[in-house]
């Protein structure tokens, strides 16, 4: 991981030492590298340049503002899938024109501030949010640029409940139904159809899915155009992974360029790409410390100040995230097998079972590497724990870009009622 490194013995992001934040803001904090998330960008660019494709950061990864205003400084746009994301995205610098809103589910309201702010594009997944949209546009006397979002029945994905693209999966319309309601939309006021999107999955490091379904995609291109329609652009979503192991090397984003190249570049499209976790996964870390040590059934635990509503993956994917110790250990060849766990009133809440780690000791500061996507996004207030802090570092230097969350702010806004 870029950025995050040991100096001096402590672990530091950029050239912050961890120790530092941790003794000014407490924990858990997450901890967000601004070169990290500038370098997966540029990357990622640099390996499009030779189609005409933009970048929309899948704000769902990340949607801390500093976050996103840091990519939008670099020209990125936002892929959204709600009204707070798209709202997220224009208080944090991105033009309406750089927003894209997906989802399967959009409500009346999504739609009707999404065309109101006269966004880039709407991803359409079914036949009624056409409709719906079409209304909600002839109403407003404006015209919504949309796609479709395809379901090319190619699955792929790290985990099953991240995989998206097989036929039965609840996303995007299938190939035969988007010829119709493609022709349906030439017939409906307040929408112009641009083109197609799909989907596939998340931490997909494997090229050859991607292309399946590209290829999919300008198959179908072909067939519209065939029909007379037009269509100039081409939304390939997210899904590119990002490196969670150390002897994992990640997709290689030159041959996924290349190939998008090869397939589509000849179709004189604009192309977006959707990527979340592959630009921001690398970019975070969760910096948490031991509260206790125990021994229970013959299994070491050591139990942290974070738990499962900070960083919800390994509980709902049983997903890995690298564990460091902040100082570092001085003899690594002394491992234990360690069950590391958060305090949280069930046993899903277990970041890592029986896995060989240095001895840790309450008060210890450790830190789960790749957490910058998926992280505080999916994190809640379960057991009336306040959200986690964020901290954003750029060089030696490093600000908080969103406080820990209050007791206040967590029940002051209930209502105890009065009955009489
Ligand atoms: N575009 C659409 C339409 C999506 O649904 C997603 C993610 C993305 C883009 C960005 O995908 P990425 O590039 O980050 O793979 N919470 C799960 C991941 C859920 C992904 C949902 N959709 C996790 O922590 O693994």
């Amino acid at each position: 991981m870029r950025h995050f490194s040991y100096i001096d013995g402590e672990f530091c992001a950029e050239s912050v030492p961890l120790r530092e934040i941790a003794q000014k803001v407490g924990t858990p904090t997450y901890i967000y590298s601004k070169a990290t998330l500038e370098h997966h960008y540029k990357i990622l660019e640099k390996c499009l340049s030779g189609v005409n494709a933009r970048i929309a950061f899948a704000v769902k990864s990340n949607s801390n503002r500093a976050v996103i205003n840091t990519l939008a400084q670099l020209g990125a746009g936002a892929d959204t899938v709600s009204e707070g994301e798209i709202r997220r995205a224009l208080n944090a610098g991105v033009p309406a024109n750089k927003i894209v809103f997906s989802g399967v589910g959009k409500t009346k309201a999504e739609l009707e501030f999404a065309v109101k702010n006269q966004i880039h594009q709407i991803n359409i997944e079914s036949i009624q949010e056409l409709e719906t949209l079409s209304q909600i546009a002839t109403n407003l006397g404006q015209t919504q640029d949309i796609v479709f979002r395809v379901n090319p029945d190619v699955a792929a994905g790290g985990h099953e409940k991240i995989s998206t693209g097989y036929a039965s999966s609840k996303f995007g319309i299938s190939v035969e139904r988007t010829f119709s309601l493609y022709e349906k939309a030439q017939n409906l006021s307040g929408i112009r159809a641009c083109g197609l999107a799909v989907h596939i999955g998340s931490q997909i490091s494997d090229i050859a899915p991607f292309e399946a379904a590209y290829k999919v995609l300008a198959q179908m291109v072909h067939n519209l155009r065939d029909k007379g329609f037009n269509v100039s652009r081409l939304d390939l979503g997210g899904g590119l992974a990002a490196v969670y192991q150390d002897d994992f090397e990640g997709p290689d984003l030159e041959a996924y360029g290349a190939m998008v190249k090869r397939v589509l570049g000849d179709l004189g499209v604009e192309i977006e790409i959707e990527p979340g976790r592959l630009i921001s996964a690398n970019a975070g870390v969760l910096l948490t410390r031991a509260v206790v040590t125990k021994e229970n059934g013959g299994r070491e635990f050591c139990v942290l100040d974070a738990a499962m509503n900070d960083l919800m993956r390994p509980a709902l994917y049983e997903a890995y995230h690298q564990m460091l110790p902040v100082k570092k250990a001085l003899d690594s060849t002394n491992l234990m097998p360690t069950t590391i766990v958060g305090p949280i009133c069930e046993t899903g809440d277990t970041f890592t079972k029986d896995r060989n780690v240095e001895p840790i000791n309450p008060d210890d500061l450790v830190v789960f590497m790749s957490a910058g996507a998926y992280g505080f996004s999916m994190a809640s207030n379960y057991n009336s724990r306040p959200l986690a802090a964020e901290v954003m570092v750029s060089g030696d230097k490093w600000q908080i870009v969103r406080p820990r969350q209050t007791y206040d702010e967590i029940y002051g806004k209930e209502i105890l009622p009065v009955w009489e």
